[in-house]
């Protein structure tokens, strides 16, 4: 059965303005990736995200980025950032208490409630875990709701891991829930598996009957395993949920950025299935 999408049309209507927000937290992950959690400057959580959902967070003078929400709690919203470039490498300078704008959320979000019932595999490599934590949190906290997950991840190095801690000790406490660690380039440090992570998924014998896949890495685990899945595993595309990056600037479908055909991916996606991505005319792009 393929999985329909929601899309974020009206909740992304005219929210340009940014909120003044703190920083009420900073954890580093790995060398290059730091965790930040956001809050009103009067302590409180500036919205609520639906998983998979983003926002346009910035340092001021320097500008804004867009970010999925990693995660949230009562009174905050947290992103988990890595540093690539003019604005992510000021944002690692930012510490505790320093101020932030903040304008979201923005986007769909997985389609947490159609894949009730189902068996959920995730496969996410780096940094691509960031928005996939959002949904794996939602299931887990709503575990009964869900069947087995599988968490298939992947880094170059072991540096390259992020929510190590999450990964060995708090995910795979939850019932029927298994984590598949994989590095593929430089193994110091590292006694797991050492596997590109589309072998690695091969490798497990996964079945796609009763179960969504849920993918998001850079463009070389995209394409290897998106072939693994389709060619090898046999998922139909509908059963198969990505979110996309593009370079963004508005966020709410007005500057012309981010579109591919009539579809805009800041504001109907960032989460799509591979069935609907089929259907985009990528090749005009
Ligand atoms: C919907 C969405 C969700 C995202 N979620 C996260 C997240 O959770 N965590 C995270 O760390 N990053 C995320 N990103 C990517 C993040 O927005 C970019 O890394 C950031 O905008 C780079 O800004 P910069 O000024 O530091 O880099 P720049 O100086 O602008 O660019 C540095 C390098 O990064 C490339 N780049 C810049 N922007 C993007 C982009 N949007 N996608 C791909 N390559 C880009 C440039 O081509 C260049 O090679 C997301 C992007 C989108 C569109
Ligand atoms: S970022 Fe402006 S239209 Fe999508």
């Amino acid at each position: 059965m393929a999985i329909e999408i929601e899309h974020g049309h009206v909740r992304a209507k005219e929210q340009l303005v940014p909120i003044a927000c703190k920083v009420a937290a900073v954890s580093e992950e790995t060398s290059d990736v730091k965790a930040f959690r956001i809050q009103t400057l009067d302590g409180k959580k500036p919205f609520e995200a639906l998983p998979g959902q983003t926002a346009m967070l910035s340092v001021i003078p320097y500008g804004e980025c867009m970010f999925c929400v990693s995660s949230q709690g009562e009174d905050y919203v947290e992103f988990t950032v890595k540093k690539v470039g003019y604005v992510t490498e000021r944002m690692h300078f930012l510490s505790v208490g320093d101020s932030v704008g903040l304008r979201g959320p923005y986007g769909n979000w997985f389609p947490y409630e159609d894949m009730k019932g189902k068996d959920i595999l995730f496969i996410g490599g780096g940094i691509g875990l960031a928005p996939l934590r959002s949904l794996l949190t939602y299931v887990l906290d709503h575990r009964e709701d869900y069947g087995r997950v599988d968490l298939v991840y992947s880094g170059s190095t072991k540096d390259d891991l992020i929510f190590l801690n999450d990964i060995e000790n708090v995910w795979p406490t939850y019932p029927n829930t298994h984590m598949h660690v994989s590095v593929y380039k430089g193994t110091e440090g590292w006694d797991g598996e050492v596997c590109y992570t589309a072998p690695f998924l091969e490798s497990l014998g996964i079945e796609p009957e009763g179960r969504i896949a849920v993918l998001c890495g850079g463009p070389s685990l995209f394409r290897t395993c998106l072939h693994s899945l389709l060619e090898k595993v046999g998922f139909p595309p509908g059963d198969i949920i990505t979110t996309l990056e593009m370079k963004m600037k508005c966020g709410i479908g007005k500057c012309g950025r981010c579109n591919i055909g009539s579809k805009y991916i800041c504001l109907d996606g960032p989460v799509f299935s591979m069935a609907e991505l089929e259907d985009m005319p990528w090749g005009a792009h």
